[in-house]
């Protein structure tokens, strides 16, 4: 459905943005603009403006914690597949998002930012994660759904991603998006199967796109006028494609698998333009998205109380795991003296 062969544009778009030039060294300075306007790589040990480092930090940090976030709603269902398969399907899916979550952390980490410093964050409160993730999977019908509608969203936010300008974030997006691809067409699957169930459960599929479809379009952030960050960070090759156009490639995308699966989206304004080649659709709940982000979304305190809870909980592993190295330090010079 999403695959890695989905074409994103050679050149960063937003053309007029300038490249916030530095006053730190202007022939490094230079060099990186070089690099950025041939579409090239910016690795690890390249001299880079501030701003550039930061804008990256933030994104990926923000990135890493809804990974691992997002494992909570769904893992929640484990104990409650309906069947082996499911749950072994299940299991598979939320282990691969922690390994998502930790690519990412390595990659944030390469900018010089320790895991420590971006867990701080987000136990905090201030860092931020996806919005998502605020909402409850009310029934197995919304784990077919996060797969289908969720996942769907993040892979057409992510494809582009694998070919981000910075060289680390763009290789950890590559197998990220395989294994979403995955994740994806399992949900799918899931509701193909109860949508030839009973007239309860096709009710429950129906019910769960209800709920979830409006908060999956507002995933792709805020429309472009409003976006603060989307204009420079496709300047540097970031970000590819614009929140409101990849928005618009989700819709254009799921329309045809709602028909096929026999769900109505739910949205009166939702129709195909002509004119524009495109679907047209109606207005986002702005107002309710940015409630959910600063906070006020009906899971964000349980979310975070439960990462917390956990990462407290694993405090006794870090510390065997460092007692343990100092303790092979402490071999390692006593036999080499
Ligand atoms: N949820 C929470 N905050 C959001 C958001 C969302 N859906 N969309 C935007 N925001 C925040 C931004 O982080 C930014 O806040 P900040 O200034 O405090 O950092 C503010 O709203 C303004 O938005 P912008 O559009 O200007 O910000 P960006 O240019 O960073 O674009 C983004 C937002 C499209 C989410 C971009 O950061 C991005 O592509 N991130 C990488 C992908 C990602 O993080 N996806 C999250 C989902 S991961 C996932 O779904 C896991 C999978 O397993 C299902």
């Amino acid at each position: 459905m999403y695959t890695q062969s989905f074409n994103v544009p050679d050149t960063p778009g937003l053309r007029s943005v300038p490249l916030a030039p530095s006053t730190e060294s202007a022939e490094s300075q230079a060099r990186f603009d070089n690099k950025i306007d041939a579409d090239g790589k910016i690795e690890p040990q390249d001299w880079m403006p501030e701003a550039y480092r930061k804008t990256l930090v933030r994104q990926i940090s923000q990135h890493a914690h809804s990974e691992i976030v997002g494992m909570l709603p769904e893992g929640n269902w484990i104990s409650r597949a309906p069947s082996l398969k499911r749950k072994t399907i299940l299991i598979a899916k939320v282990q691969d998002e922690g390994g998502h979550g930790l690519y990412l952390y390595s990659a944030a980490e390469t900018l010089g930012t320790s895991r420590d410093q971006m867990l701080e964050g987000l136990h905090s409160g201030k860092a931020k994660y996806s919005s998502i993730f605020n909402y409850p999977t009310l029934n197995w019908a919304d784990l077919g759904v996060v797969g289908w509608l969720v996942d769907g969203a993040a892979i057409m936010n992510q494809i582009p991603l694998c070919r981000c300008s910075y060289g680390p974030y763009a290789r950890a997006m590559i197998r990220v998006c395989k294994e979403e691809s995955f994740h994806q067409r399992q949900g799918y699957e899931a509701l193909l199967v109860m949508m030839k169930g009973t007239v309860e459960q096709k009710a429950m599929v129906q019910d769960a796109v209800n709920r979830w479809w409006w908060k999956c379009l507002a995933m792709f952030g805020p429309p472009d006028a409003d976006s603060p960050h989307s204009a420079q960070a496709m300047r540097w090759g970031i970000k590819r494609i614009s929140n409101d156009d990849l928005r618009q490639k989700f819709v254009d995308a799921t329309v045809p698998q709602a028909k096929v699966l026999g769900v109505t989206l739910p949205d009166p304004d939702l129709k195909w333009n002509e004119e524009r080649q495109h679907h047209d659709y109606g207005q986002i709940d702005w107002d309710e998205f940015w409630s959910t982000v600063n906070g006020n979304g009906p899971c964000n305190k349980e979310r975070l109380a439960t990462r917390v809870k956990a990462h407290n909980d694993g405090q006794w592993v870090r510390d065997a795991a460092l007692a343990y190295s100092r303790k092979r330090q402490t071999q390692a010079i006593k036999e080499a003296a």
